[in-house]
């Protein structure tokens, strides 16, 4: 059951049935059905129900088989004692993916209905998201077929979660963040198609540049094709997850949530490592690195430089560096020479480079300038403490152009912008253009350090 169409099928549906659209607001499959129309779904869309006429304008179906076109997804969304018999429906139709929102399945010992639905749909050769879901969304195609929120903003960040209401919480929050996602995948009890699955997909979409997993654990006896396969998903993309029930209390609370084994944490870490997957302990920091990868290309060496118009920050990027591992330079007396022409002559040109709390606009270009054109440097941090003469907006926009102009280097940057709300605009606006900015100076460096675990663990594999 490995065949990539209907994972085609589900990512991008040519049509959609909705078994169970109600048409009755406050529904599930009342919302369901009105995102999909309301966030701009481009193909053919079937409301499936027995009592209704029309939904939302649309003219519905008693079954699917009365439907006269072509179904490739059929979302289910009536209660669990009529699933198999719709499935049966499904798989008489040809559908080719089945996506069942439906609880009430193996989270609460209903294995054997579980395992029927599964046994269905690959009689027909169908797969199967779910059971126990909040749906999928796929923003290139403009599919939004879930029951969370209508907005989803697009861009290269795809979000896998096992948990549900988390994920639709994080949908919402995504959105606040301003974090652009390529797709939201929701996992529920992974009966059939699972993390694995999906992220193997996603790694070769060309819509999605960084892949990050919320994972509660993983099914017994899966661990080592989970460390196989991802270690092929992460030679093409970095994969960021923050595994749930760490804790004995959390692992026992994961265990009655989706039904999975919440294992020792020490072997997820080692089957992370393994794989080259990247570990975040919170959601904060999993979007945090996610961001950075998703707009800057990944490392090429170790050698990172530090440039700040605060020595505060300075010193906190230069201990938070010493912490994850990123190696600051040694910049050689030509290099110094050339940054302190950027500065007042008061300034630092070691590393952190200090531009000092009387920098302009024109310093912090210079400086930047003399970093991405020297061959010493491989990485850049530009930290900013709010001053009353530098506007964070000014300087922003004149980071983001230098940023630009020298994409072809291919050295990431990071941004620790600190104040007050200005500063805080300044960062939205960074986040937006492409710079990853950070409200900390750690934050910024701990985001560089994740991008150069990867480029490490590249390198390594490589070589093998
Ligand atoms: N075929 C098509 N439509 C059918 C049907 C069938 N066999 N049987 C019922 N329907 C229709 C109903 O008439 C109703 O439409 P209406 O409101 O216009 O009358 C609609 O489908 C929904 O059926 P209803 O019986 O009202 O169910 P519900 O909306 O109360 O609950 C679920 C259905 C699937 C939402 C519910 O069983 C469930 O599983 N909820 C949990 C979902 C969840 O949390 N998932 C995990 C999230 S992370």
């Amino acid at each position: 059951m490995s065949n990539k169409n209907n994972l085609e099928a589900l990512f991008k549906p040519k049509s959609i049935a909705i078994i169970g659209a109600s048409r009755h607001p406050g529904k599930i499959g009342y919302t369901l059905m009105k995102n999909i129309i309301e966030y701009g779904y481009k193909g053919k869309i079937y409301p499936i129900n027995p009592k209704a006429e029309e939904i939302m304008g649309i003219k519905a179906y008693k079954s699917i088989l009365d439907v006269p076109d072509e179904v490739d997804m059929a979302i289910i969304v009536v209660p669990a004692q009529y699933v198999l018999q719709v499935a049966e429906e499904c798989g008489k139709k040809g559908v080719k993916v089945l996506v069942v929102i439906t609880s009430g399945f193996s989270e609460v010992g209903n294995d054997e209905a579980e395992k029927k639905l599964v046994e269905i749909a690959h009689k027909y050769g169908m797969r199967v998201l779910g059971p126990n879901i909040f749906g999928i969304a796929y923003t290139p195609a403009k599919l939004n077929a879930t029951f969370g929120p209508n907005e989803v903003l697009e861009g290269p960040i795809a979000f896998i979660s096992q948990s549900g209401a988390l994920g639709i919480a994080l949908m919402g929050w995504t959105v606040m963040e301003e974090i652009g996602v390529s797709a939201i995948v929701s996992m529920g009890n992974m009966a059939d198609i699972d993390v694995v699955d999906v992220s193997k997909y996603l790694s070769e979409d060309p819509n999605t540049k960084v892949i990050t997993i919320y994972l509660e654990g993983l099914k017994p006896g899966s661990g080592r094709r989970f460390v196989e396969e991802m270690k092929k998903v992460t030679m093409k993309k970095p994969v960021i997850v923050i595994k749930a029930g760490r804790s004995k209390r959390g692992a026992m609370a994961a265990a009655s949530h989706t039904g999975s084994l919440a294992g020792s944490d020490q072997v997820y870490n080692v089957a992370f490592k393994q794989a080259g997957i990247i570990r975040a302990l919170t959601t904060e920091e999993m979007f945090d690195w996610a961001r950075a990868f998703a707009s800057q290309p990944i490392p090429k060496g170790e050698n990172t430089i530090i440039i700040t118009n605060g020595g505060g920050v300075g010193v906190l990027a230069t201990d938070a560096a010493e912490d994850h591992g990123v190696k600051l330079l040694e910049p050689s007396p030509e290099l110094k020479e050339k940054l302190r022409k950027a500065m007042p002559w008061f300034g630092s040109p070691k590393n952190p480079v200090d531009l000092t709390g009387q920098a302009s606009t024109e310093n912090y270009v210079e400086a930047l300038k003399v970093a991405y054109e020297s061959d010493e440097v491989d990485n850049i941090v530009v930290l900013y403490c709010r001053t009353a003469i530098l506007d964070p907006i000014e300087l922003a926009k004149a980071i983001i152009e230098v940023n630009n102009t020298y994409r072809n280097k291919c050295k990431p940057m990071v941004a620790g912008f600190v104040g007050g709300k200005d500063t805080f605009e300044a960062i939205r606006l960074l986040n937006r253009e492409g710079v990853p900015a950070y409200p900390s100076a750690e934050r910024a460096v701990v985001s560089l350090a994740k991008m150069l675990e990867y480029m490490r663990y590249l390198k390594k594999v490589k070589k093998q």
